[in-house]
């Protein structure tokens, strides 16, 4: 049973949102407050470390000062305080860890450094009743990850990706067909007017054995159909070009999943939940692929609401209480990591740069 004294404040910094959040040990999310730095990135096409950690610097003390009297809770009625100590961009990690540490030390509670990916991994039990072991496909902007989640800090990863992140590609395509940053909602706002089946683009991975990933063939595939299109390209082209990429991507996201239900199955018996987290999940044809999915293999789906799928404090307050509940906390020299699988037994996959 979770406690219900227990009330935490989580910060997050890792990529481009700067978030706070409180939370409680009943799953009440007392704050959850998050500042997208979408518009300083966009010129760029993508996320400028430099810029985003100057950004966390100014955005942090006053989105914790409004999570704070928001919740209507005192430092001194924290239990404690959670944040990103990696993986991610380091400028960022730092400056949400850092703050936590100065908030911990005057108020005197622990500090709970949350691994970003476990933050996303245990969103869907503040969300859902999601019991463990359960399996989760993590799909972000920078990982795309398929994991046994265990228990608290305990993960067995199935696969990863290769090369980009199903949201990095995402993003990429939205850049070559000139739809804007980010990209994700834009290549599926395209989508709903193409033909999928117009462009046969291919589906990485797919038959292949294990659960990793890989998605840069497919870029270059849809870069190439672009190019050929030239300068004539019309708003129907490039809507077939979105659709096409967005069903490839998806049906090698499908294959993936199919294999990884299959190894839970093995280790697990029959049944369990499919938890889903990352930006990705915001997706709705990815969505209504892993409904038909999960229904057809008797799985239950879990997707937690978008904006807890997305980077956000609550995420990482909620994973500070589950690190607490389980009798974890920090010292206060902990250091921020750019790299921190989840799973340290996992072989590194090739090329995945913190993506692993
Ligand atoms: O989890 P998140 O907010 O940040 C990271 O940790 O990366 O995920 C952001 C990613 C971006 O790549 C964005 O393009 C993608 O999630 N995304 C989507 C959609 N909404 C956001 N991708 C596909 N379809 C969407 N509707
Ligand atoms: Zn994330």
């Amino acid at each position: 049973m979770p406690n219900r004294q227990v009330i935490v404040l989580g910060l997050e910094s890792s990529c481009d949102e700067t978030a706070a959040a409180v939370v409680t040990g009943d799953k009440r999310i007392l704050a959850n407050v998050v500042r997208s730095q979408n518009d300083a990135h966009a010129p760029f096409g993508g996320v400028v470390p430099e810029i985003a950690a100057r950004a966390h610097v100014t955005e942090m003390d006053r989105l914790i000062d409004q999570a704070m009297t928001e919740a209507g809770v005192s430092y001194g009625e924290l239990s404690g305080v959670a944040a990103t100590a990696g993986p991610g961009l380091i400028g960022g990690v730092l400056v949400g860890l850092m703050t936590a540490k100065a908030i911990a030390s005057v108020a005197g509670v622990p500090l709970i450094g949350v691994n970003h990916l476990e933050g996303h991994a245990l969103t869907a039990r503040l969300t859902d009743d999601v019991d463990f072991p359960y399996l989760l496909l993590l799909v972000s902007g920078g990982h795309s990850q398929l994991l046994i989640v265990e228990g608290v800090g305990r993960y067995r990863r199935l696969g990863t990706t290769i090369d980009d992140a199903v949201g990095e590609a995402f993003d990429k395509t939205a850049k070559m067909l000139g739809l804007g940053f980010p990209g994700g909602p834009a290549v599926e706002r395209a989508a709903k007017a193409g033909d999928a089946a117009r462009f046969a683009f291919p589906r990485p991975m797919k038959g292949r054995e294990g659960c990793n990933f890989s998605f840069s063939g497919l870029k270059t595939a849809v870069r190439q159909a672009r190019e050929k299109l030239g300068d004539m390209a019309t708003d129907q082209d490039i809507a077939d070009l979105a659709a096409g990429f967005q069903a490839a991507a998806v049906d090698s996201l499908m294959d993936r999943v199919a294999h990884a239900m299959e190894i839970f199955t093995e280790r697990h018996g029959a049944g369990g939940a499919l938890v889903v987290a990352g930006g990705v999940a915001a997706n709705q044809y990815l969505k209504t692929s892993l409904t038909a999915l999960s229904e057809a293999r008797g799985v239950r789906l879990v997707v937690p609401p978008p904006r807890l799928c997305t980077d956000n404090g609550a995420m990482i307050a909620w994973a500070g209480v589950e690190r607490l509940n389980a009798g974890y906390s920090d010292p206060l020299d902990l250091a921020a990591k750019a790299r921190w699988p989840l799973d340290p037994d996992a072989e590194p996959a090739p090329f995945a740069g913190y993506k692993a």
